[in-house]
């Protein structure tokens, strides 16, 4: 199974989703199974770090984003994954474009495929602290519910 996600910049959302993954996939006995990346649907932050915030807001829980370099999005990657999942709705929309007509890969809206009181991980890059905490509470939620499925499909 491989799995990536996707958000605008990959320097915030997405790093996170895949950092809070593969700490749980490592948890269940299962990162040897499952391949998990990101992506950007925007190119201003290929080959970068994950933002400061995000990485250090990831560190107090325990996760470990240090690794993690931005990349843009390809239509080869509806072929080389199994799950691509959006973390907001725009990102979908820019995803379905992208996808092409003959690709293997699901799409899914992150949060709203295991029905989160919110549909979008909302955007912390603009604001302050607080939204980078809310963008791990929702993300880690919906990892554990991920967690789960992948169980069940591999
Ligand atoms: P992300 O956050 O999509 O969660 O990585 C953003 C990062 C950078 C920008 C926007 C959103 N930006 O405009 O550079």
């Amino acid at each position: 199974m491989r799995v990536l996600f996707v958000c605008l910049g990959n320097i915030c959302r997405s790093p996170t989703a895949e950092g809070v993954l593969r700490h749980k996939l490592s948890v269940a006995g299962l990162a040897e199974r499952i391949e998990v990346d990101s992506a950007g649907t925007g190119d201003w932050h290929v080959g970068k770090a994950a933002d400061v915030r995000t990485r250090q807001a990831a560190q107090q829980r325990g996760y470990d984003l240090s690794a993690l370099r931005g990349r843009q999005v390809k239509a080869e990657d509806f072929h080389a994954f199994d799950l691509v999942l959006a973390m907001d709705s725009s990102n979908l929309h820019d995803l379905q474009q992208l996808r092409p007509d003959d690709a293997s890969a699901e799409l899914d809206l992150f949060l709203r495929r295991y029905h989160l009181a919110l549909d979008d991980v909302p955007d912390p890059y603009y604001g302050g602290e607080a939204g980078f905490a809310q963008v791990l509470d929702l993300i880690e939620q919906a990892c554990d519910a991920l967690v789960l499925e992948l169980k069940g499909r591999i």
